[in-house]
């Protein structure tokens, strides 16, 4: 079926749920068409330097795009910008962020308005994530998958629309499917090892799913849409080298190439509805009423709760 035109209400029950996500992925992905041309449009990627966002970064620039990379990592940012140029053209540079340190937010908004001028973002894509193998705490003492999958995404943002930057232009924000798991996200979450972290994760792409509805309702004359991209072989979570994690790799998951196809549609493409969540294997997602992704008390208190924790930092 053409992905267009596919869309799915999917089951609430986890494992039915997860089955399908993973079921022929590679053959159900879809890829993203060459066209439009995106000459002349200004992207901003964060998490652009490695995993799925270094393939969402190649795949603007390779449609012309200008494309700023925002991450911590500068010798793996220096190295993308460096290939990517050689290999499209098109200009490509990189803008240090750390999502887990809102003073750094502030002082790569303040960079970036620096480095573009009066120009406004047509395309930016909240990639960067995380899947936190222990509790850990930002810089300003939040639970790490929430500070950095959300809440610095979230002062990014409303920094970005304060200071024109972000007029009318295209969100396309990275959730994960595994959000299932999770009926909460709140900064204050605790646990103790990974099967904590996992549950962290799944938190705070729920919170994904939230911010994004709440920004397209706030926000009217974006194009916010939120992407579940695959189950991709990436760094995430540290990746596995060995053992099921390995075999799971190999047979089960799909490339960071094919994981960027969906976020790529989304970026790129027209006809898309606005608000919206894709995935890659079951096009644009209905949720039933019992999907906790759409509960909007929960998705309006999650955003009062951002702009309470914002504050100081917009
Ligand atoms: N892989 C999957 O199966 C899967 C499934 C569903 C959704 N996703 C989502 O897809 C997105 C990309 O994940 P991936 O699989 O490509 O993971 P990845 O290979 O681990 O890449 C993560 C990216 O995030 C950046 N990042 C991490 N911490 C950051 C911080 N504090 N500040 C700024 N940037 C930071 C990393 O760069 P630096 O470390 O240099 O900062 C890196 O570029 C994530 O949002 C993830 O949740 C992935």
């Amino acid at each position: 079926m053409d992905y267009a035109n596919r869309t799915t209400t999917p089951s609430t029950w986890l494992p039915l749920r997860l089955g399908r996500a993973i079921w022929r992925q590679g053959a159900r992905t879809p890829r993203c068409p060459d066209t439009p041309r995106l000459d002349g449009k200004l992207a901003v990627v964060t998490g652009g330097n490695a995993g799925i966002g270094l393939e969402i970064s190649r795949g603007l620039a390779k449609r012309g795009a200008e494309v700023i990379i925002a991450a911590r990592g500068a010798s793996t940012a220096a190295e993308a910008c460096d290939q990517i140029a050689r290999e499209t053209g098109s200009s490509i540079r990189y803008l240090p962020l750390d999502l887990s340190n809102l003073d750094s937010v502030v002082t790569a908004t303040e960079n970036l308005l620096a480095l573009v001028r009066d120009r406004a973002v047509d395309i930016l894509v909240a990639n960067a994530g995380i899947w936190p193998q222990d509790y850990a705490a930002s810089a300003q003492g939040h639970e790490i998958a929430f500070a950095v999958n959300i809440l610095g995404h979230h002062v990014l943002v409303r920094r970005l629309l304060d200071r024109g930057l972000l007029r009318d232009g295209r969100v396309v924000i990275l959730t994960g499917d595994i959000y299932i798991r999770a009926r909460e996200c709140t900064s204050d979450f605790a646990y103790q090892g990974s099967r904590g972290g996992g549950l962290a994760y799944s938190r705070s792409k729920l919170g994904s799913l939230w911010f994004a509805g709440e920004l397209q309702r706030r926000h009217p004359a974006l194009q916010v849409y939120v992407v579940h991209p695959g189950v991709v072989a990436s760094g995430l979570g540290g990746g596995a080298s060995s053992g099921f994690g390995a075999f799971m790799r190999r047979t089960m998951l799909i490339d960071a190439k094919a994981g960027a196809q969906t976020p790529l549609w989304c970026a790129t493409q027209p006809n898309l509805v606005r608000g919206a969540y894709y995935h890659n294997t079951m096009g644009r997602i209905e949720l039933p009423q019992q999907d906790p992704a759409a509960d909007a008390q929960k998705a309006s208190t999650l955003w009062a709760r951002l702009e309470e924790l914002s504050t100081p930092f917009v």
